[in-house]
């Protein structure tokens, strides 16, 4: 029986490349898309969900727009990374596939209402905010959530917007403190993880050698979307975030981490957005994620080659 999983996006190249490796992989049915606000705004994130759905040409996946800001702040996009359409570095042709008339998260309340309890994983890899609202608005669905495996969050690798805060969790702080307060079960893959997961010139080079459209594509994303990292950091590769929780489900065994307690700050006048991350267990609050910390990044990098060679 295939996982079922709902992914919430702010595509986003990386958010593009996990996307690929769900539809990839037969042991996950993708049960929607739902686009967030987020990389950019949500009128642009929604049709590159649809472009990345009809690149894959898994057509029958549907794909819904959920919230266009976050809970309770203005909207942070990341064109500075991403570009102006949030998924520069190949040409996409405007999708024929239809949005959902329905609301992304009225998707999420129904399909937990509908499908047996516990057995849908959600997978936000965008900001928070849809899972929040879906929460706010059905209290009744967060018992049967499966789990959630997230990208957002650091630690030790400390903030990739402000000096204390990951892009997810700082564009809406208010909905990450919620979901991560709700007591379903979390997976969290911060920034310690991910910049681990650095693509390599052969990696990527091997990408574009694929048969098929998809590969090509994910080279050019990835091509694009090393260019920041590389100026900031000084770092080689484009770190491929939101793949890591895809392939967390499908071998989960790549990565190491710890059950611990994390808080989300809302108040602080420089760490807005922090995951109070209680890894050396001092604070005596009850764990409630999985926080990653390492992964095995040539397994990491072979898994996601091998899948996106499936696709045309
Ligand atoms: O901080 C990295 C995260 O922010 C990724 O999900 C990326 O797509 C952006 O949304
Ligand atoms: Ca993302």
């Amino acid at each position: 029986m295939a996982q079922k999983i709902i992914i919430d996006t702010d595509p986003g190249q990386d958010d593009a490349v996990a996307i690929l490796l769900a539809l990839a992989s037969p042991e996950l049915e993708v049960l929607g898309l739902v686009a967030v606000a987020g990389n950019v705004p949500l009128a642009l994130t929604e049709v590159n969900a649809r472009k990345i759905i009809e690149l894959s040409g898994r057509t029958d996946v549907p794909v819904f727009a959920g919230c266009d800001r976050p809970l309770a702040r203005d909207l942070v996009t990341a064109e500075h990374v991403h570009g102006k359409t949030g998924l520069d570095g190949i040409e996409l042709p405007v999708p024929t596939l239809p949005l959902q008339a329905q609301h992304g998260v009225d998707f999420i309340i129904d399909t937990l209402r509908r499908e047996p309890a516990g057995s849908v994983t959600l997978v936000p890899i965008g900001p928070l905010t849809n899972i929040a609202e879906a929460f706010r608005r059905a209290p009744d669905i967060i018992a049967r959530v499966q789990r959630i495996v997230l990208m957002g969050g650091a630690y030790f690798e400390v903030g990739n917007i402000t000096p204390a805060a990951e892009f997810n969790i700082y564009v809406d702080p208010e909905a990450a403190a919620e979901v991560f307060a709700s007591g379903v079960p979390l997976v969290v893959m911060p920034l310690d993880v991910t910049h681990k997961a650095l693509t390599s010139r052969e990696w990527v080079e091997a990408m574009r050698a694929l048969p098929g459209r998809c590969g090509p594509a994910v080279a050019g994303w990835t091509d694009f979307f090393e260019r920041f990292d590389t100026a900031k950091y000084g770092s080689l590769g484009a770190p491929l975030h939101d793949p890591c929780t895809i392939a967390w489900l499908l071998q989960p065994d790549l990565f190491q981490g710890r059950e611990i307690n994390v808080e989300i700050e809302t108040q602080g006048r420089w760490t807005t957005g922090m995951t109070v991350a209680d890894w050396w267990r001092v604070s005596g609050r009850a764990p409630n994620a999985l926080f990653l910390g390492d992964v095995d990044r040539d397994g990491l990098f072979d898994l996601i080659r091998h899948r996106i060679a499936r696709l045309p």
